[in-house]
């Protein structure tokens, strides 16, 4: 099956309302680049106005608790992202992983509760440079999303559409350097060989492979060209319409054919 280009914006703890109008650009410029699933995850504030407006994009959240409700001061559910007009939810990033102490079950059993509420899940998984110099990324990756992927059980029926897995580099994020194309490559062929080891030949296959990490305008064509590159999650870059759409637009041409 081939599968439109899936481009997600993660806006991070940047945007207030004055944020609008370029949630509006990039909607506006993403109906004429149909062949390119667009979606931004702004902060928790904003996914109400923008879902509000947007035509064409997805809205999503860039984290949810795990349970559905109860005192849990300052947290949300995936059911209250989901009200708000999420469709989907970022989980694992690296910055909640390390940041917020966020273990591979924890990452699960958010997973586990975000399907439960209907939403699509972008699973991030990605090595520290420490690792990397190590050796031991590929064995680093194939454990963090093996752990972090919920039991056969929870997950939803149509996982290929509800399901996306994001490779992001720690040392590649906000670094302005992205991943080579070689160790893209490689590592996008791993997880795809998991996936379908996990999920089988009838379902892995078709799940998207995103990569993260210093994804610009000028660097995505490149990119995209790698096998199993099955879109980008773009931090810096997707905070202005011009260089998200730029993104957009390189990730229309390769899969053309
Ligand atoms: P970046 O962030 O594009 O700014 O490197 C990517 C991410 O953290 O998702």
């Amino acid at each position: 099956m081939t599968r439109r280009p899936y481009i997600v914006g993660n806006w991070k703890m940047h945007g207030t309302r004055a944020m609008l109008s370029e949630a509006r650009a990039i909607d506006r410029a993403a109906q004429r680049h149909m062949k390119v699933e667009v979606a931004i995850a702004p902060p928790y504030t904003l996914i109400h106005p923008i879902h509000r407006e947007a035509e064409q994009i997805a809205v999503g959240a860039q984290d949810c608790h795990h349970e559905d409700g109860g005192a849990h001061t300052g947290d949300i559910s995936a059911a209250m992202v989901a009200d708000a007009g999420a469709s989907f939810v970022i989980l694992g990033h690296s910055e909640r992983r390390t940041g917020h102490g966020e273990s591979d079950a924890l990452v699960r059993a958010k997973a586990g509760a975000a399907f439960a509420a209907g939403l699509k899940v972008i699973l991030c998984c990605g090595e520290s440079a420490a690792t990397r110099e190590s050796g031991k990324a590929v064995a680093f990756v194939k454990k963090q999303l093996k752990a972090s992927l919920p039991e056969a059980a929870q997950l939803p029926a149509e996982l290929a559409e509800r399901l996306t897995v994001a490779y992001e580099p720690l040392w590649a994020i906000g670094t302005g350097t992205p991943a080579t194309t070689d160790d893209i490559a490689e590592m996008h062929s791993v997880i795809r060989a998991l996936l379908i080891e996990l999920l089988g030949e009838e379902q892995g296959p078709d799940v998207r492979i995103l990569y993260g990490g210093s994804v610009k305008p000028d660097n995505a064509a490149a990119i995209f060209a790698v096998p199993d590159v099955g879109g980008a999650l773009v931090g810096g870059a997707s905070l202005t319409a011009d260089s998200f759409m730029g993104i957009a637009l390189a990730a229309s041409e390769p899969f053309e054919n």
